[in-house]
């Protein structure tokens, strides 16, 4: 029986035939229809918990050669709308002398990436030679760069192949695709962001927990420390939602004027970063971190590491550059917030051209768009609910349409928690 045909019907895969088809995948001796057929195969009857820690241990070590530089802690979103606590949470934790080697990757549908968002910021470079590279962990602490090809190479594939055959929310083949990038990345500490919402993959929070759990367990079987945080994304992170305008955002967080929700989630994020870095306790982190983000010494090592990594300094002395059509939404009646399709936000800002159709496409960094509104919450007329930065009007009145759309009101409001649960 091949590979396709078992586990189409349902019957595990040993070790050796996982391995043996990461390695065909990776050496490129399968067709991407074979690999499409197998994914939907894995997608509509789930893996066993078996086969996913091989499937990772494959992912993360067929074709991974060792990296050179390891981070002591390591951090990874399941990917949301307005995500920009990378940006900070990088230099926040490095302002305590805990070096942060952080591969990331770019947006692809209706969730944003670190490297376009840091690529808004003009001279950044985001690929770094090994000597670069070890020069300015040694020098500055941090260092964020795109993820290499040859680091997890089968899920640079299976990705890029799930994105385009509506494979990509499946429990299994997400926590193997995070869990072997953070393997083959060698950190001994790593903190998950799982995002449960109506814009992220994970919609409910039973998903989200059995998503964490099991990332936690294929980390422990690997002896790295592994603590996921399912936080909200029920709506927006911040406000902003795009590429310079989320810079803009991290930017003001970072000098302790960020919006409430977002400085929150940061916190806790970076006081789990800091706790296992330090080996202190979470409380003591929180403390420090809140510090760091008060006194200057976050916004410090953000500027450090930015120049060091090629930004024009002066370009950090005022707010990034935005597109030149804005347009805002004023309400002109009581607005009482039920809910928010966060993935429509995503969407609006995709379609102004902050994001990728597919995986090519160029990335527009000044475009981008603001919500102001959050769950729970009732606004009054005259409230500036949103605002839109595009290069025409029309392209404007579409995200402004789709913004609008995607707010739901009703008199049942109840504010949610951002951070739901710590699983470790
Ligand atoms: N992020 C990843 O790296 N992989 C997934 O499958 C989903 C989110």
């Amino acid at each position: 029986m091949t590979i396709i045909e078992k586990t189409r019907d349902r019957i595990p895969l040993s070790k050796e035939e996982m391995w043996q088809w990461i390695g065909a995948i990776v050496d490129g001796s399968i067709p991407d229809y074979q690999v499409a057929a197998w994914l939907m195969a894995a997608y509509l009857n789930g893996l066993t918990e078996q086969e996913i820690f091989d499937l990772t241990e494959a992912m993360a070590f067929v074709g991974s050669p060792p990296p050179r530089h390891v981070g002591l802690v390591d951090k990874h979103s399941t990917g949301g709308v307005g995500d920009k606590t990378s940006l900070i949470l990088a230099p926040l934790v490095a302002s305590f002398g805990i070096p942060v080697v952080k591969m990331s990757g770019r947006g692809l549908g209706h969730t944003g990436g670190t490297l376009d968002k840091l690529e808004s910021l003009p001279g950044f470079r985001v690929q770094l030679t090994p000597e670069q590279l070890e020069r300015q962990v040694k020098d500055v602490g941090v260092a964020v760069i795109a993820q290499s090809r040859d680091l997890a190479p089968a899920d640079a594939r299976l990705y890029a192949l799930r994105d385009v055959t509506a494979t990509v929310d499946s429990i299994p083949l997400i926590a193997a695709s995070i869990m072997s990038k953070k393997l083959a990345a060698k950190s001994p500490n790593i903190v998950l962001d799982v995002k449960v919402g109506s814009g992220a993959f994970m919609k409910t929070r039973e998903r989200a927990i059995e998503l964490a759990r099991l990332m936690v367990q294929i980390g422990q079987a690997h002896h790295v420390r592994v603590k996921a945080i399912l936080t909200d994304m029920n709506q927006p992170l911040g406000f902003a939602v795009g590429n310079a305008i989320e810079v803009n955002e991290a930017m003001a967080t970072l000098r302790g004027n960020g919006p409430q929700d977002l400085t929150d989630e940061v916190k806790v994020l970076a006081s789990h970063m800091v706790s296992l870095g330090a080996n202190i306790s979470v409380q003591a982190a929180l403390e420090n971190v809140t510090r760091a983000l008060e006194d200057g010494r976050a916004w410090q090592k953000f500027t450090e590491w930015v120049v060091a990594q090629g930004a024009d300094p002066k370009v950090l002395e005022h707010d990034l550059l935005l597109a030149p059509v804005h347009l805002q939404w004023v309400l002109e009646q009581q607005v009482a917030v039920q809910a928010i399709n966060t993935r429509e936000i995503g969407l609006a800002a995709l379609t102004l051209g902050a994001g990728r159709h597919v995986k090519d496409d160029p990335v527009d960094h000044a475009v981008g768009v603001r919500c102001f509104l959050k769950v729970g919450k009732v606004y009054g007329p005259g409230t500036v609910a949103a605002d839109v930065y595009a290069r025409s009007e029309p392209m404007g009145q579409e995200a402004l349409r789709m913004i609008k759309k995607s707010i739901v009101q009703g008199q049942s409001i109840r504010q949610t928690e951002a951070i739901l649960e710590i699983i470790e």
